[in-house]
């Protein structure tokens, strides 16, 4: 089993935190999103307890909010001590709803307009990330109309490539996010920032991509970003106090995806940022990270009801299920892969192949192709794992398909947290 809150009970069912997840599929309908919290809770402390220790005290990670925003996930980071990123008004109104501190957030965003600015002023959210030049005139302006000061880290771009998909790599030059360093435009952003009257730079942001396994382009961003701290000190006698990394640690989507030890890989990181403080003579920052996935994806499975199977002798064998893109597009997006099993069935041999089909009119509807599991009748229930992040934050109606409910369980229960859209949800701002 790919991890260790998933396990399989004396029916042969699939089951999540101990729960059976026949049970859960009974009670509350499929397609249906499972979250566990504990295991949440625990990658929070994973790297809160890890920064701490190798970055220093005040270092933290933020909770990335696109990997899954719904009230229910607010007073689960924020108990765990932790401060999030939001990248939109609507994840700021979400996160405010659920009671979470508006000092306590980080609004990203390549093109908030001036209502999002100002929103976001109004609400006081505690920093700006800003991403360019004119956000950065635009927020001084509305700012100063408020009388708000308002605390920014500068999004800068480090010119870097970790190798990961193309559509999560944002770290190279030629990214829309962020003011690129290699071609000195990062000194001219800076230097306006701090010229601003209504803004106060309290730091540095970059976030290289997505889904990474090694700490390399990690510990490279830090050696690229203390040495700019360092030019922009002995120019313009301005300290940098933070520097956030961004998010991007990778999951285990597949047994072939590697076992990922997020603390070693920040021992490493920090061991790199003491020696280029040393080197460049800076006093060292508070450091900050930006998981999502890390903090979110293996807590999630979704659970299908099989519609059957459809074989094509010499061709193919297609499971088709209930759901599909419109509660996962990451195979549409990324063909991305996924562990898909037959939560019904975990005791018989997994040796059917098939391409696991959405119930979209889309040939790009799968889940997954040519995966091994027991082959299903229909009406069992088919689990694809480590669908925590960037599934309901990415679902859409397509099709008219209802968004499925999502459940969290935590020490052996299960609540409802999202509910199932109904058809009248589906026509309710329509005229
Ligand atoms: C600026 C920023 N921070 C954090 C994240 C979260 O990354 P991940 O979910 O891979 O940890 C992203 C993802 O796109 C991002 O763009």
């Amino acid at each position: 089993m790919l991890y260790d809150h998933l396990s399989i009970n004396t029916q042969g069912h699939l089951t999540i935190g101990g729960i059976d997840t026949s049970e859960l599929a009974a009670e509350y309908g499929t397609p249906l999103y499972v979250i566990d919290e504990d295991v949440i809770r625990k990658n929070c402390r994973t790297y809160t307890q890890a920064m701490r220790k190798y970055f220093g005290e005040d270092s933290a990670p933020l909770y990335a909010s696109k990997a899954l925003c719904f009230k229910g996930i607010y007073p689960v980071v924020e108990s765990e001590g932790m401060c999030v990123d939001v990248v939109s008004p609507g994840e700021i109104y979400t996160a405010l709803a659920a009671g979470f501190p508006p000092e306590k957030m980080f609004f990203h965003g390549t093109n908030k307009t001036d209502a999002d600015i100002g929103y976001g002023v109004e609400a006081g959210i505690g920093y700006f990330v800003v991403d360019n030049f004119n956000e950065l005139r635009t927020l001084d302006r509305i700012a100063g109309s408020k009388g708000v000061c308002q605390t920014v880290l500068l999004r800068l771009t480090v010119g870097l490539d970790p190798h990961t998909l193309e559509a999560i790599n944002t770290g190279r030059v030629d990214s829309q996010f962020g003011v690129p360093i290699d071609t000195g435009q990062a000194d001219d952003f800076v230097r306006e920032a701090l010229a601003c009257r209504n803004i106060r730079v309290a730091g540095f942001h970059s976030h290289v991509g997505s889904q990474i396994f090694e700490s390399d382009s990690f510990v490279r961003q830090i050696e690229i970003l203390t040495r700019f701290a360092a030019h922009i000190e002995s120019e313009t006698g301005h300290h940098t106090g933070i520097l956030n990394i961004g998010g991007g640690f990778g999951v285990r989507y597949t047994d072939r995806d590697p076992l990922q030890d997020i603390s070693g890989r920040i021992s490493e990181i920090a061991d790199r940022l003491d020696r280029c403080c040393a080197e460049f003579g800076i006093e060292k920052p508070v450091i900050y990270m930006e998981p999502g996935r890390s903090i979110v994806a293996d807590a999630g499975i979704t659970l299908y009801t099989a519609g059957g199977v459809k074989e094509i002798p010499g061709y193919r064998n297609y499971v088709t299920i209930d759901g599909g893109m419109t509660d996962n597009p990451r195979f549409a997006l990324y063909r991305s892969e996924y562990t898909v099993l037959n939560a019904s069935r975990m005791k018989e041999p997994a040796d059917y192949e098939c391409t696991v089909a959405g119930r979209c009119c889309e040939s790009g509807d799968r889940i997954a192709e040519n995966v091994l599991i027991a082959r299903p009748e229909r009406g069992d229930l088919i689990a694809v794992l480590t669908t925590g992040a960037y599934n309901y934050s990415m679902a859409s109606n397509y099709n008219r398909v209802p968004r499925p409910a999502m459940v969290m369980i935590s020490g052996g229960a299960a609540r409802l947290v999202v509910r199932r859209e109904s058809f009248e949800d589906l026509i309710r701002n329509e005229i």
